[in-house]
């Protein structure tokens, strides 16, 4: 496991230039929803996520694969692009509708901020959902961390640091180094102030309210769930799989 002041937290996907994540271990956040949904799609057994930056990124890719094999997804503004197969809800992404399926992924801030870590040596993706997963495998990768939280439009999200902060909570089992950068320290501290109200917290975002007029509760309620998959979704060449292949009985 790298020291703990080698791990960094940068509040906005916007706010990080490529060259500070180059052949770093950056594990991107979007808690709500674009990682939660990365990671319940993966879950579900979708064989790839292509995370593109804009929509016309987006039809390009899906008119060069077959359409049996492939559905197009993503919001804009939290909305479901018209014309588009599902929008961002994690909980569209049942088993029976993206089993065997690519998705080509699209959304407003989680997918910019995956496609501006392309030149990390390891790329994972992270959500409460699989955060034990996430630190597990920290431990192994003897590299330099990043935490790139998504954000909105350039500014911070209260959900994204939370998890920012989780996971460097548990990675250093609740001991904060006095050298860990000021990004990282900021992120632990708050986690250590409001991780045991996580949901009411993140219910209180700026962007839990926007959603909640646009898509309800439930996504938030689901996207605040702990550890309801072991799979760890990375990003190699471009597509987004599972790095862990599930042990069967
Ligand atoms: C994003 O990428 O900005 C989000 O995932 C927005 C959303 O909640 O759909």
């Amino acid at each position: 496991m790298p020291s703990l002041n080698q791990i960094d937290v940068y509040f906005s996907a916007q706010t990080c230039q490529d060259e500070q994540l180059r052949d770093k271990t950056v594990v991107v956040v979007d808690v709500l929803r674009a990682t939660s949904t990365i990671v319940t799609a993966i879950a579900n057994g979708a064989k790839g996520v292509i995370p593109v930056g804009d929509m016309g990124e987006a039809s390009k890719i899906s008119q060069n694969i077959d359409s049996e094999d492939h559905l197009l997804c993503g919001e804009k503004d939290g909305v479901k692009i018209q014309g588009y197969d599902l929008g961002n809800s994690p909980l569209e992404y049942t088993r029976e509708l993206v089993s065997g399926k690519t998705l080509i992924f699209n959304t407003t801030n989680g997918t910019k901020a995956i496609k501006k870590s392309l030149g990390a040596k390891e790329l994972l993706i992270a959500a409460f959902l699989n955060i034990d997963m996430v630190v597990e495998t920290l431990r192994f990768l003897d590299n330099e961390i990043v935490i790139v939280c998504s954000g909105w439009k350039g500014r911070l999200c209260m959900e994204d640091l939370m998890l920012a902060g989780n996971i460097i909570y548990n990675l250093s089992d609740g001991q904060m180094h006095p050298e860990t950068p000021d990004g990282a320290k900021v992120a632990f501290s708050i986690y250590e102030k409001f991780g045991n109200d996580l949901e009411s917290v993140i219910f209180n975002s700026n962007h839990a309210v926007r959603l909640k007029e646009i898509a309800g509760t439930e996504d938030v309620s689901y996207s605040c769930r702990k550890n309801t998959t072991r799979v760890l979704p990375v990003l190699k060449e471009g597509i987004i799989t599972n790095r862990h292949v599930e042990k069967t009985e």
